[in-house]
């Protein structure tokens, strides 16, 4: 299939409304990483995206809004929670995962009796769900398994000729993938963490938030296992992989540093391309920032080991950076 790929006029913003009224697929940006959209309300133009993406038909898709009130269309009832988070939040970088309605198809929702709604903020994308009239369910747009996309170019190199169209714009502010919480039970659970952390929620709903549990686990994860249950399906995927085989390193700052110059020198000696993912103590929203980049990056110079400090974070925006570094390089860590 030939790919359209066209800087974000209100023009070609119109004309990719209407691709995706008609079932089609779009990339497009959002502050947190590029979105593969279709229609939401539609099973056949979803089940491309699971296609084109080459994703687990299990692994349900957040469902992108213009107003946050729309959110109305989505689920049944709308608790004093919902209606906090999402005056404070929206648009912003929170998907909420609330009890769905029966329009959601079951595509969308891989299933389940609940669905993720997320209002972005990103005037692109907005313009784009606004004209196309309808809830926009997107992935990330990147393959199954590679590094989120935060540069334009990362959507094309992933799915130039598999879908209808790819929208330019800036690289992505955020770079990680937003926050899920899961507001649908009891207790409102962090099933995936972003840039916005649980203190900030906390503050905002005046009551506890807690991690999914599946989060804490700091080991390679065997899905198999009966206490490796996480309740966003996507988390148990292998993630964010980069060609390079990846080592983190996990300890006081001088001694990190000292081990990965140690293990660079080491796999140089043997012949091995060696890349360095170190980023300046406690800048945790620029390593966020940058982290999906460099992944792709040092895939471009056909690195064949990654060396990347950890960053020292409990639960912020450093824990959400780790979540990620840690699934890329398959729970490979060493401590000093
Ligand atoms: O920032 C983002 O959220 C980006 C941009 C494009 O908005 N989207 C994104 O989508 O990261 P995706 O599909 O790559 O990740 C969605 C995550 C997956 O881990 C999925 O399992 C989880 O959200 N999820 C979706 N619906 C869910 C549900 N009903 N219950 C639990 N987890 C759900
Ligand atoms: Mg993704």
């Amino acid at each position: 299939m030939e790919t359209k790929i066209l800087e974000s006029t209100n023009e070609n913003i119109k004309m990719a409304a209407e691709l995706i009224q008609n079932g089609g697929l779009v990339a497009f940006p959002t502050e947190t990483v590029y979105g593969l959209g279709a229609d939401a309300l539609n099973p056949e133009a979803v089940q491309k995206v699971y296609a084109a993406k080459g994703r687990p038909s299990d692994n349900p898709m957040i469902v992108h809004i213009c107003r946050a009130s729309d959110i109305g269309q989505l689920t049944p009832k709308l608790s004093a929670t919902i209606v906090t988070l999402v005056e404070n939040f929206w648009p912003g970088p929170l998907t909420l995962v609330v009890k769905k309605k029966a329009s959601v198809p079951d595509v969308t929702t891989g299933g389940l009796d609940t669905v993720a709604v997320r209002m972005p903020d990103d005037q692109i994308a907005l313009k784009l769900i606004e004209q196309a009239g309808r809830p926009i369910a997107a992935p990330s747009a990147n393959l199954s398994g590679r590094p989120s996309p935060t540069k334009a170019q990362h959507v094309i190199e992933d799915l130039n000729g598999k879908i209808d169209m790819i929208l330019l714009g800036e690289d992505c502010r955020v770079g990680i993938e937003s926050t899920v919480l899961d507001i649908s039970g009891e207790i409102p659970t962090i099933l995936r963490p972003g840039i916005l952390t649980a203190e900030a929620l906390q503050a905002a709903i005046g009551g506890e938030v807690v991690m999914d549990p599946a989060l804490l686990v700091n080991r390679p994860r065997d899905v198999s296992e009966p206490d490796f249950q996480p309740k966003a399906p996507g988390m148990k995927y292998k993630h964010y992989a980069p060609k390079a085989q990846m080592i983190i390193v996990e300890g006081q700052r001088e001694k990190v540093k000292a081990e990965i110059q140690r293990l660079q020198l080491l796999n140089e000696r043997l012949g091995n391309k060696v890349g360095v993912i170190l980023f300046e103590e406690k800048a945790f929203v620029e390593a966020a920032h940058n982290f999906f980049a460099r992944l792709r990056e040092l895939d471009e110079e056909s690195i064949d080991l990654i060396l990347a400090g950890a960053l020292s974070d409990t639960d912020g925006v450093g824990f959400a950076v780790m979540n990620r570094m840690l699934k890329s390089a398959g729970y490979n860590i060493v401590k000093v």
